[in-house]
């Protein structure tokens, strides 16, 4: 009953996470946009920047943006932070309940490094916070001054952060250690730099004073790192749907490709969006980095095993030890209500019906078993694909 409960929390905040994501980056998306489209006009008062004419749902709306704030304090204004702050909320007890609740099964890979769960969450938690240390340091650096510098040290940073982390953690732990990093940063950037500067910028408004431009120039700045941020930290919250992505021992390369693929595809829209012509070249530069995580996967891919021929009774009894804990209608295992994702191995039939899954999990992705609780050894694993390649033969 609990763990049903506790199946519907995760569910629901899981929910909430993805609701509160969808419009803070379509916000996002839509700012960046708007704000590269704007175009001037002699037309307009000399306080205004440009403007661009949009149409949507059937109406016309004519967008225009202060150089640097209005003269006066407008008596509606929206404020866009709520979006940030609720994706990270919601995001952060998902990464509570799912990867620090049960450390053991989704945070911690003995074959990686064995470490006690509370180990585990205080590493994990510690280098949340000095993530967002480091990056608002850098930015306010001397190499913050420059968008390249500091966009080529950003990432080499990123780099070497998902190579510790996949040192230290499960594949899947570490490209969620990786994401909600990012993810951290993304909201931090709101909940400290933008917010307050937008703030300040009201606050002089209101006593009649000028504010000064580069409270907005800096939450421009950290608005457009979160604008390149956002695909990564998207593939990162996919990626658990893929074990091929982060098995390998080379899954923090696979990170490193992502993240310059998407950095081009971010940067074709937002080029796009300018109006200037667009830069066929950007598709070829993301394709590659995507080719290479590609060769990555397929090379890493363990090949055929030789030894003895492996038959139905011995592959029976390597589930019966090593997944039947967790993959029955009724499992043993306490964190789980029901099988997991429905899969079932209590009759020959389900295991037979589910050879291609069992091989993809359990040999080529070796995802299972989860944080290999149930300790398969090598020799296992190694007969499972024997007894896959040979045909997958039932009793
Ligand atoms: C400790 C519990 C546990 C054990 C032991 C375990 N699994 Fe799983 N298995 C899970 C969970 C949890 C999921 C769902 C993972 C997710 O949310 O992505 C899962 C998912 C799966 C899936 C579906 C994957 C997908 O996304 O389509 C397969 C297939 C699978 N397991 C096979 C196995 C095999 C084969 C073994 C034994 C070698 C095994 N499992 C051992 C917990 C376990």
């Amino acid at each position: 009953m609990v763990a049903l409960l506790l199946d519907w929390l995760e569910l629901l905040v899981r929910w909430t996470h993805v609701i509160a994501a969808t419009c803070w980056i379509g916000s996002s998306f839509y700012f960046i946009a708007l704000d590269a489209s704007l175009k001037s006009n002699p037309r307009l008062d000399a306080r205004v920047k440009g403007e661009a004419w949009q149409v949507h749902g059937g109406g016309f709306y004519q967008m225009q943006k202060f150089a640097v704030a209005p003269e006066f304090m407008p008596a509606e204004l929206t404020w866009f932070k709520w979006e940030a702050y609720g994706t990270w909320i919601f995001g952060f007890l998902l990464l509570v309940l799912v990867y620090y609740f049960n450390a053991s099964l989704y945070l911690i890979d003995p074959s990686v490094r064995a470490m006690t769960p509370d180990t585990a969450v205080i590493i994990a938690l510690t280098s949340l916070i000095l993530g967002w240390i480091v990056y608002d340091a850098l930015c306010r650096s001397r190499i913050g001054q420059s968008t390249r510098n500091l966009a080529v040290v950003g990432f080499g940073l990123l780099i070497a952060v998902a190579f510790a982390y996949s040192r230290l953690f499960s594949g899947r732990g570490a490209f969620i250690q990786v994401g909600a990093l990012v993810g951290t940063i993304m909201a931090a950037n709101v909940l400290m730099i933008i917010i307050p500067n937008q703030r300040k910028v009201v606050k002089s408004l209101l006593a009649g004073q000028a504010p000064d431009p580069m409270l907005g120039f800096i939450a421009k700045q950290r608005s457009l790192h979160n604008n390149y941020l956002t695909l990564p930290v998207l593939f990162t919250m996919l990626s658990n749907h893929y074990a091929f992505t982060y098995q390998s021992r080379w899954n923090w390369l696979v990170l490193a490709c992502v993240f310059v693929a998407a950095f081009f595809v971010r940067h074709w829209f937002n080029v796009l969006h300018t109006g200037a012509k667009p830069d066929w070249r950007l598709w070829p530069a993301a394709a590659v980095p995507i080719l290479g995580i590609i060769a990555v996967s397929a090379l890493t891919a363990p090949g055929a095993s030789t030894g003895h021929a492996v038959g139905f009774a011995e592959l029976h009894d390597i589930i019966n030890a090593r997944c039947h804990t967790c993959h029955a209608a009724q499992p043993s295992f306490a964190a789980f209500a029901q099988p997991p994702k429905n899969i079932m191995f209590d009759t020959p039939a389900q295991i037979v019906g589910q050879a291609k899954l069992i091989y993809a999990q359990a040999v080529t992705a070796r995802a299972m078993p989860l944080g290999n609780i149930t300790e398969i050894t090598e020799a296992e694993r190694q007969a499972i694909g024997r007894w896959f390649e040979a045909g997958a033969k039932g009793p």
